[in-house]
């Protein structure tokens, strides 16, 4: 049914990324910020998951430095400085924290500020990449007034940032496929969109990666802990799937992943070191094309899957300040339309 192979030096092998060849499992910091209706990680416990990822091989990490209003930058730096010279440190800009919550940053220069914010609290002259999240459409919080900027100047900033030798590639991210031929000329390294074997709503913008050979970097690739997303990890058919090779369920979620795209980077996001390791030994697991074709059908059966109906509980004041993505109730977005 399938072959396991024993995880290799760099996890689920190599890809390239922003002129960088790096690890295709990666490592998403924001789940050791903090976040909505769950306990802060413990400060140890986020330092060692950061080195024991890098310690196996993981040499790309997702990071914002609106994630715990620097709390997961603050994590990275602590744990990894000096850093490893091939480690790939990748943020995103367009959205801040301020005494309201997490509101919309899209204007060229909050996009600027954002960068020199990471810069700053990473401890680094050059992020090896930079993602636009763009706010036009769920999840989180959108743009509206002036923060409603067009792609072309914002692009154009991002661009300048790149020749200052602030950022060595720009991604975009929570994009149409539209948006990401119309930024192409400015040079687009990654694209990070939401997406996982359940929830595929972005194949067209995977497609327009695939056709131009761009990075594909898939955020909530195992649904999430939001719990309105549906988890990977909880599918029958994964589970199945999962049973029947003796792998974990998340490791078939993220196998798929690797197997749909040759340049997918995963970067699943955890706060358990027996998940890291189990995320990472997902780099050696093969699918074969009987599992493959039975996951690939998952979508469609899955219906639809952002409920609009699903709502979550907003979290208090205190802890909307501090919420990442996707945010519902701090800031400039009701509750009811997040998900939607
Ligand atoms: N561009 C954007 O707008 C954007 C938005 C959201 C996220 N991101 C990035 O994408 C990364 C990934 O997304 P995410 O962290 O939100 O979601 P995710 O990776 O899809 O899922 C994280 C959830 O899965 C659990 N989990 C992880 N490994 C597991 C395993 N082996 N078995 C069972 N459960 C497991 C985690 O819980 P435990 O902690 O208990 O393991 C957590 O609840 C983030 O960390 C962030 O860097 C980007």
């Amino acid at each position: 049914m399938t072959t396991a192979t024993a995880s290799p030096a760099a996890p689920g092998g190599t890809a390239l990324l922003a002129g960088r060849t790096v690890a295709r499992i990666g490592f998403g910091a924001m789940q050791l910020a903090e976040l909505p209706g769950r306990p802060v990680p413990d400060r140890g416990v986020a330092l060692s998951v950061l080195r024991r990822a890098v310690g196996q091989g993981v040499n790309h990490l997702d990071t914002a430095q609106f994630y715990g209003a620097g709390t997961a930058n603050q994590l990275i730096r602590a744990a990894l400085s000096p850093y490893p010279g091939d480690l790939a440190l990748v943020s995103k800009v367009g959205a801040e924290h301020t005494a309201d919550g997490l509101v919309p940053a899209q204007r060229p220069e909050q996009l600027r500020a954002g960068v020199e914010a990471n810069l700053g609290t990473l401890g680094v002259e050059q992020l090896a990449a930079v993602n636009l999240r763009r706010l036009d459409a769920p999840p989180g919080i959108r743009a509206e007034g002036d923060q409603l900027v067009d792609l072309d100047s914002q692009l154009a900033e991002l661009v300048t940032l790149r020749d200052e030798g602030k950022i060595g590639g720009i991604g975009l991210s929570n994009v149409s496929a539209e948006q990401v031929r119309q930024a192409r000329p400015a040079g687009i390294a990654c694209v990070q969109n939401a997406y996982s074997v359940l929830d595929r709503p972005a194949e067209p913008v995977l497609d327009v990666c695939r056709e131009h050979g761009i990075a594909w970097v898939p955020f909530f690739p195992l649904g999430s802990a939001f719990p309105s997303w549906p988890k990977v990890t909880e599918h029958p058919a994964v589970v199945a799937a999962a049973t029947a090779l003796g792998a974990a369920p998340a490791q078939v979620g993220l196998a798929w992943q690797l197997a749909h795209y040759a340049g997918t980077l995963l970067i699943p996001g955890t706060a358990s070191a027996q998940h890291l390791d189990e995320n990472i030994a997902a780099g050696g697991l093969r699918l074969d094309a009987a599992t493959l074709a039975t996951l690939d059908g998952l979508a469609a059966s899955a219906g639809s899957p952002r409920p609009a109906s699903a709502k979550r509980s907003c979290p208090s004041t205190a802890s909307s300040r501090n919420f990442s993505w996707p945010s519902v109730c701090g800031g400039a977005v009701s509750t009811s339309s997040a998900w939607d």
